[in-house]
């Protein structure tokens, strides 16, 4: 079986879906791996590391796509309406594609792979059960993520974070606050703290209490009955009364604030706007707000994507894609989610596929098959 890591094309994207390590295991499971030419480079991975590891290094995007049947990528393939090389054309009927697909907001390329006839798991769709927790691509790159917004903060900030009692003056600690206490709230608390930082935070589902104070952060949160948490542990959108409740709190609290970071997220819809342009006017000079959901749409009405706006002197960071901004890690932890992901599909005595279709992991990822929508969330909408 050929399984092809094509280099990234989109961009902002320097990550890769191999690492010299995941190379080694793939080709012991029975595939015969191509990494195309430079594909790592982006990720500090030369060449020579993944031939080191087993792997042969196809010339170009053509000859790595060629004959494949399983692909390894970090973002979905570019198509030809997007100029540039159109990697969907270069993939095999029958092939297998495994990446994060972000079907929601390309809809268009589920059609594509339905009629190209192409297998597609989408890897952000994977069930958050224990068993596929090592698959879990979500929480590994959100994990990398709310690290980098605090050294980012970091960077963007002119003062420092920790307290220093120094003969020239006292220095006094830096105060952060997260919003959004999941994967990447809950890094960002435990960095901040490690830097020193006086640390709050906020969500709306109660269970972060326990984790932000764990982590020695101070939890604040909108008193009411409404609870924030749905089934699946994921946030809902909350209620106008409660939105305006939330939205005095965070008045109140942010003008204290040298830092703020915001992660909220709700699954399938925008990110709740939680920072007005008044609130951003009600920070001192000098105070830095990074918005890692600028990309879904933005935490704060003033971010932009790819942007550091500055308003009233305080700093408004929206980069793109932020795990990349880590991309060796970034590309090692992804790497690992996928060789965990497709390690249990390979019968280990034929070194051939076998994948039971039943299985949760498998339903809950698999967007197209035999040339047709399969998943129930995608179905009869693309
Ligand atoms: P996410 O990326 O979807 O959202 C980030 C955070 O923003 C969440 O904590 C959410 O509650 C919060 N949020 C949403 N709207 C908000 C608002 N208006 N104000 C303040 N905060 C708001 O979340 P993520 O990181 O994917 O985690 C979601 C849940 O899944 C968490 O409970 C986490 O512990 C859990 N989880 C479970 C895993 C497993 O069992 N395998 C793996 C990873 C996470």
């Amino acid at each position: 079986m050929k399984l092809a890591i094509p280099k990234e094309r989109r961009e902002h994207e320097r990550r890769v879906a191999a690492s010299p390590d995941t190379v080694k295991k793939l080709i012991s499971l029975g595939f015969d791996v191509h990494v195309e030419k430079d594909a790592g480079l982006m990720s500090s991975i030369p060449d020579s590391e993944y031939t080191a590891a087993g792997a042969k290094i196809a010339a170009d995007v053509s000859e790595t796509y060629k004959d494949a049947d399983i692909i390894f990528k970090v973002q979905r393939p570019m198509h030809a309406a997007e100029g540039g090389v159109d990697e969907m054309a270069l993939i095999k009927s029958g092939a297998i594609l495994v990446a994060v697909l972000s079907p929601f907001s390309d809809g268009a390329m589920i059609d594509a792979y339905a009629k190209g006839n192409i297998t597609t798991f989408a890897m952000e769709f994977m069930p958050r059960i224990t068993r596929a927790q090592s698959m879990d691509v979500l929480s590994s790159q959100s994990n990398l993520a709310g690290y980098t917004s605090v050294i980012d903060a970091a960077h963007e900030f002119s003062r420092a974070f920790p307290m220093m009692m120094t003969a020239a003056g006292t220095v006094a600690p830096a105060k952060v606050m997260i919003m959004g206490c999941g994967v990447a709230g809950l890094q960002a608390i435990a960095t901040a703290k490690r830097l020193g930082a006086v640390v709050s935070a906020t969500d709306v589902r109660a269970a972060a209490k326990e984790q932000v104070e764990s982590l020695g952060g101070k939890f604040v949160m909108v008193e009411s009955d409404e609870t924030g948490e749905t089934e699946a542990g994921y946030a809902r959108e909350m209620s106008d009364d409660y939105k305006e409740k939330q939205a005095a709190l965070i008045a109140e609290t942010l003008a204290k604030q040298d830092i703020a970071i915001t992660t909220a997220l709700i699954p399938g819809r925008p990110a709740p706007l939680l920072i007005t342009k008044e609130m951003v006017q009600s920070m001192k000079p000098g105070s830095v707000i990074i918005d890692l959901a600028v990309e879904s749409g933005g935490n704060c009405e003033l971010s932009q994507a790819g942007k550091v706006v500055l308003e009233s002197g305080v700093k408004i960071v929206g980069h793109y894609n932020v795990p990349s901004r880590t991309a060796t890690d970034a590309s090692a932890l992804y790497s690992k989610n996928l060789l965990n992901f497709i390690t249990p599909l390979v019968d280990e005595e034929s070194k051939s596929l076998n994948i039971d279709w039943e299985d949760e992991i498998i339903t809950g990822t698999l967007l197209t098959k035999d040339g047709a929508i399969v998943h129930e969330r995608l179905k009869g909408g693309n």
